[in-house]
């Protein structure tokens, strides 16, 4: 089968998903696909591009990206501010037609958001991973806790605030802020990879944490924080017919104290400071607790193929959902892929079964 490896994009995740293409351009089965790598620059533009892995990796200090010149670009599929042509709806279809199915190794807004797996519905074209509704639900963090919780699924108390909202009342923003207990986590309601995310310990710092995250998205969550462990779970959608799959639990343990939390700097820059280990050490009904609600979380957004489940586990063992990633991290060393690895699933056959689950 033919594949479109897609990544980069608009988002601020953009050095992230390039860096997820590097991994799988390495380890997809050449005897089995033919790989078409597809970039997407940042302001939009979709390029043919370098089938070269190591062009793409992330290094500590170096985050790399897509760039176009005018005779690669092969899909001009961008906004009109960027000044780009968009193609009429019926161009779209014979522009990725001749494919099987594409891999939209894309992280955050315009890539996990529902809008580009809108454009592969509108266009027929198979793709992996979630579909639009699970994919807008798992990107905006508001949404997501109502239908988590609508569903019985343990959340942690928050609070949202709409563009504009802050500004006409911070005093009256303070107070339902202080609520909640701090700390809080303040954060755009739509983003990735803890980009715009602040710890508040004090609420001096709350307009300038506001104003952080509507840097990202106008619309801002602030989250109560939650006392415990920061274990993630990978799923993996059934073939058909059966329930998706819970690998074994990983933790996160930050070590850098530098770092306040699993900030952007620690999970991409650095890669220095925090430990990712799998499986995590829990006690086997708490591991169990944690395989169970990743599971639920994951029929509770609608979401296909893959996705990232982070929980909270805490002192007296509750397991708190704290969000769905419906395309996680995906280079080799990321916690989703290096979860299936403990779990019996290496790699290389990890990437087939997705594509497989997507040709289905
Ligand atoms: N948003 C990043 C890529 C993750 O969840 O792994
Ligand atoms: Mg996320």
């Amino acid at each position: 089968p033919r594949v479109v490896v897609l990544f980069g994009g608009r988002s601020g995740e953009h050095a992230v998903s390039v860096a997820t293409a590097g991994g799988v351009l390495r380890a997809i089965d050449r005897d089995k696909y033919d790989v078409l790598p597809v970039g997407i620059t940042p302001a939009g533009q979709w390029v043919l591009a370098a089938d070269d892995p190591d062009r793409w990796e992330i290094a500590p200090g170096r985050l790399p990206h897509v760039e176009a010149s005018s005779e690669e670009v092969v899909l001009p599929l961008a906004t009109g501010r960027s000044g780009v042509r968009v193609l009429a709806p019926g161009e779209i279809p014979r522009e990725l037609g001749d494919v099987d199915v594409v891999f939209p190794l894309l992280h955050g807004p315009f890539g996990e958001d529902g809008t580009i797996q809108g454009l592969f519905e509108l266009a027929d074209v198979r793709y992996v991973g979630a579909g639009v509704l699970a994919s807008a639900v798992g990107m905006d963090k508001h949404f997501m806790k109502l239908v988590l919780a609508g569903q019985g699924l343990p959340v942690a108390p928050f609070t949202v605030i709409r563009p504009g909202e802050f500004d006409r009342n911070p005093a009256a923003w303070t107070e339902t802020v202080a609520g909640l207990g701090l700390p809080v986590f303040v954060k755009p309601a739509r983003a990735g990879s803890s980009l715009g995310i602040t710890k508040v310990d004090d609420l001096a710092d709350l307009p300038a944490a506001v104003a952080a995250a509507q840097v990202h998205d106008p619309k801002v969550i602030v989250e109560a924080g939650v006392v415990g462990r920061e274990i993630e779970c990978a799923v993996l959608g059934g073939r058909a017919g059966e329930r998706a799959r819970a690998s074994l639990p990983g933790e996160v343990v930050v070590t850098d104290a530098a770092h306040a939390f699993y900030d952007f700097e620690t999970k991409y820059l650095h890669q220095a400071g925090v430990e990712l280990t799998c499986p995590a050490d829990l006690p086997r009904h708490v591991e169990d607790q944690v395989r169970d609600v990743a599971v639920r979380t994951f029929e509770a957004v609608g979401a296909e193929g893959l996705s990232r489940v982070d929980v909270f586990v805490t002192a007296d063992e509750q397991v708190i959902v704290n969000e769905i990633n419906t395309m996680p991290g995906f280079t080799p060393f990321s916690m989703y892929p290096r979860m299936w690895e403990r779990s019996g699933l290496a790699y290389p056959d990890l990437i087939d079964e997705l594509i497989t689950l997507a040709l289905e």
